[in-house]
């Protein structure tokens, strides 16, 4: 744990470009190791996450030259993954340790059921709170042995262990909105004999469907009675691009874009972006609140499939919103820097049914309210029928105080936003939580704050 004293800032300014993509760069590697060859993986962001995944993919036999040292700026690092081949992973020699990242065990989940040995996966402290039903009941589905740790009201737990299995394709109608969830299911049906249908409630970031059309897999996406779905036709395995670039993190991006909006004087330009229509909720809802964000330049070609470009933010005076249920997946993680936004907006503004929230490394919602209103900041959670709603009526300004991180990187950088554009100084009890998907982040803040 290492607290962090925190003096308000006078505004942030100039240029930063961010290390990858944290979700994309997990699929990049995973569809490295399952090709043929080499795969050079440009700008790859060196996070706890993605370590996790590189040894996860050591550990089943994949060649990867990474240069394992983080919490140091890395931006522009490139990895090289000598993939396995989709018949290639070998058994492991001991159990496959996660660590704290949800979407290393949950791809691996729906990767390692498809495969010929028997495997186990393990995770820390936090993710072995994480429910992991959501990816076993539907590998159940299409034949996979696998099981979890059962817990209180039959919800399965990390560790998860693996039996090899005969897959078959499944039409999914999927209860939660999952990026994590589709994706398991989708690196299965590459294995599965037929097409693997998914339908999703409400569409989620696409990046594992456009990255397997990248590696050349035979896999449509459309729309079904309105609601959005995948097919995937296994026996077609990856075949590598030889080369990619992973465009910036739009999740590590959103903490200064809120800082640049909230502090009198800023404007900041955070280059190579992600803007993949599934993860730029943020953007829309900070412009409906009347920020003045710019974007420019849909440098598609720098990352090949993903549209990427530059973001402006400059200091604006917020109002108030409604953020709908339809748009919380393309903004999930981003919700807790958005709630500061609100905290400083004029009126109410409502986030709709945000229950997912309760399930990330933390439970958001607790995390945000609780020390958002030790801030000054009044926020009220509604408990309805259908779903738990948000709604923070603005103030005109939040005080510094002491908080506290829970040991989750987004409420700690969320928190870190506030405390900057606060009165007074603040100190939050842990920090180093930061560096599960941006190392650096002090360092980068410390380059853009005018004090
Ligand atoms: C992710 C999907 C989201 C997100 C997580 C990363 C991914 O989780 O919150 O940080 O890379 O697919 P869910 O799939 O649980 O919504």
């Amino acid at each position: 744990m290492i607290s962090c004293l925190i003096k308000p800032v006078s505004g942030v300014g100039g240029r930063i470009i961010l290390p990858g993509d944290k979700s994309i760069a997990h699929r990049a590697v995973i569809l490295s190791a399952l090709s043929s060859g080499k795969t050079i993986i440009g700008n790859f962001p060196l996070n706890n996450d993605l370590l996790a995944t590189v040894s996860a993919f050591r550990g089943l036999g994949v060649n990867i030259e990474c240069p394992l040292k983080s919490g140091k700026i890395y931006s522009g690092v490139s990895v090289v993954v000598k993939g396995a081949g989709a018949r290639g992973l070998k058994r492991p020699k001991g159990p496959i340790n996660a660590g704290e990242s949800g979407t290393t065990i949950r791809l691996l989940s729906g990767l390692l059921c498809a495969q010929d040995f028997h495997s186990r996966l393990t995770a820390g402290k936090q993710l072995s709170g994480r429910p992991m039903s959501r990816v076993t009941l539907p590998l159940r589905q299409m034949g996979a042995g696998i099981a979890g740790k059962c817990g209180p009201s039959a919800e399965e737990y990390p560790p998860l262990s693996i039996h090899p299995g005969r897959l078959h394709n499944i039409t999914y109608r999927m209860p939660v909105a999952s990026a994590q969830v589709k994706s398991a299911l989708l690196l299965a049906g590459i294995y599965c004999s037929g097409i693997t249908t998914i339908i999703e409630p409400v569409m989620t970031r696409d990046h594992t469907e456009r990255m397997l059309k990248m590696f050349g897999a035979d896999i449509s996406t459309g729309r079904c009675r309105g609601r959005y779905q995948v097919k995937i036709r296994g026996g077609k395995f990856p075949v590598t691009p030889g080369i990619l670039t992973v465009p910036g993190d739009i999740s590590s991006a959103a903490f200064f874009l809120v800082l640049a909006v909230l502090c009198p004087g800023s404007r900041l330009v955070l280059e190579r972006i992600t803007l993949n229509p599934g993860r730029s909720g943020v953007l829309n809802v900070l412009k409906r609140m009347g920020a003045d964000i710019r974007v420019s330049g849909n440098k598609d070609k720098f990352s090949r499939s993903e549209p990427c470009g530059d973001i402006e933010a400059r200091y604006s005076r917020l109002r108030s919103t409604t953020v709908s249920a339809a748009e919380i997946p393309s903004l999930i993680d981003e919700l807790p820097v958005l709630m500061v936004a609100a905290s400083l907006a004029k009126g109410v503004t409502v986030f709709k049914k945000v229950d997912e929230l309760k399930y990330k490394e933390t439970d958001r919602i607790r995390s945000m309210c609780g020390n958002l209103r030790l801030m000054g900041a009044r926020c009220e959670v509604r408990e309805r029928g259908g779903g738990t709603d948000i709604a923070i009526e603005g103030v005109k300004s939040l005080s510094g105080c002491s908080l506290k991180s829970y040991g989750d990187h987004r409420t700690a950088m969320s928190l870190f936003v506030a405390a900057s554009c606060a009165h007074g100084e603040s100190v939050i009890d842990d920090i180093s939580c930061a560096a599960k998907s941006l190392p650096g982040f002090l360092e980068y803040m410390r380059a853009v704050s005018v004090v």
